[in-house]
């Protein structure tokens, strides 16, 4: 597709975990989102840091090869380059850090450091070829689940954020993934857990729910009050997690939902906000997507889910928000260095 000079072409680097990924977007169209994932983790458990940050260093070249050629344009019309500067795993960042600097110092183009929580946010922005998508109105309401974070946060605007509820321990990812670990899953648990559990019942068992005031969430009770319930069915009958993976799954999922629920339909409440959205790698559970849109009906609210593709880490939500900072001129210098924990306020 023919752009013109007043185009902005963003080129975004994404490494903050265990995914690289690379995307080209005109304005706030995406050309090419590509996403390498990385297995070496599996037999792990888990993510291995320094795995990963090999990994990344393996991909990077062919994975930012591939986006560009598949956007169409040419390299040299890129405009900028936008890369995850943090949270996430230090050595990881390094990478997708390493090579945005060099990018643009070689191209001579700006560089823009974009902030991992902002771009789950604005993948909401990101606009397909022939995908109608209603886009959400500011402000809104953003509940941020993934492996590693469980926000509420007020969107004012594109680049204007305020978290009003995080966990004060665990994120929900963590919850589902752990969890899923101590009856013998795979990593990452998360999605398998949303697969058994749609053949189980979620009311089989209970498990403890945290009693935390305020918008903020606690997930480590939880985990405890699993791990225990486990360990004791256990002990009285060795075949107790093969005899009923499914309604344990659904049961944990329920609980975990019924957590993350409470505190959004409060928020809605307190703030008169009734526009609502979804994001992170925890956001494409089925159930939780139910919940959401359940609720959405009751209270009229107007719900925004992202597509699958959007919800886990990809490098198309960090070039979106390039693209909003380009035009504001919030470019990044040099010396910007990678960042493991940062907050978006
Ligand atoms: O956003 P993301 O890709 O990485 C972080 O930035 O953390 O999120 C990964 C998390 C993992 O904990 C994974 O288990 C969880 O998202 N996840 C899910 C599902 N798909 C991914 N959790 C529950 N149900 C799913 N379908």
């Amino acid at each position: 597709m023919a752009g013109n000079n007043r185009d902005i072409i963003i080129l975004g680097i994404e490494s903050s975990c265990d995914d690289t990924s690379a995307a080209v977007i005109r304005n706030n169209l995406i050309l090419s989102n590509e996403v390498s994932g990385q297995t070496v983790h599996i037999a792990y458990g888990g993510v291995v840091p320094e795995l990963a940050s090999r990994a990344h260093q393996q991909n990077i070249i062919p994975v930012v090869d591939l986006a560009i050629k598949k956007s169409g344009i040419s390299i040299d019309e890129i405009s900028a380059v936008a890369f995850t500067r943090g949270p996430g795993l230090l050595g990881s960042l390094l990478v997708g850090t390493s090579f945005a600097k060099g990018f643009a110092l070689a191209k001579k183009i700006p560089l823009i450091e974009v902030n991992h929580l902002q771009g789950h946010v604005l993948a909401h922005f990101v606009k397909e070829q022939s995908v109608e998508k209603k886009m959400p109105g500011f402000p809104f309401l953003c509940l941020l689940v993934s492996g590693g974070n469980s926000q509420i946060i007020i969107v004012r605007d594109h680049l204007d954020m305020e978290v009003i509820g995080q966990t004060i321990d665990d994120a929900a990812g963590e919850a589902f993934d752990k969890c899923a670990k101590v009856i013998g899953l795979p990593y990452p648990g998360g999605p398998l857990i949303d697969k058994l559990a749609k053949e189980g019942d979620p009311k089989a068992f209970k498990f403890a729910k945290p009693k935390l005031p305020g918008l903020d969430y606690s997930f480590s009770g939880l985990k405890t009050s699993f791990l225990y319930f486990i360990r004791d069915r256990m002990a009285e009958n060795p075949d107790f997690i093969e005899e009923n993976k499914a309604d344990i799954c659904a049961s944990l999922q329920y609980t975990i939902i019924e957590v993350l629920m409470t505190k959004v339909k409060r928020a809605a409440k307190e703030t008169g906000i009734r526009t609502i959205a979804v994001a992170g790698g925890v956001s494409a559970n089925s159930g939780l997507r139910q919940a959401l849109l359940n609720a959405a009906e009751k209270y009229n609210w107007e719900m925004h889910i992202p597509a699958f593709k959007f919800t886990t880490d990809n490098a198309a939500m960090i070039a979106i928000t390039g693209y909003y900072k380009y035009l504001k001129g919030e470019f990044a210098s040099q010396d910007a260095v990678p960042y493991s924990r940062v907050s978006l306020k």
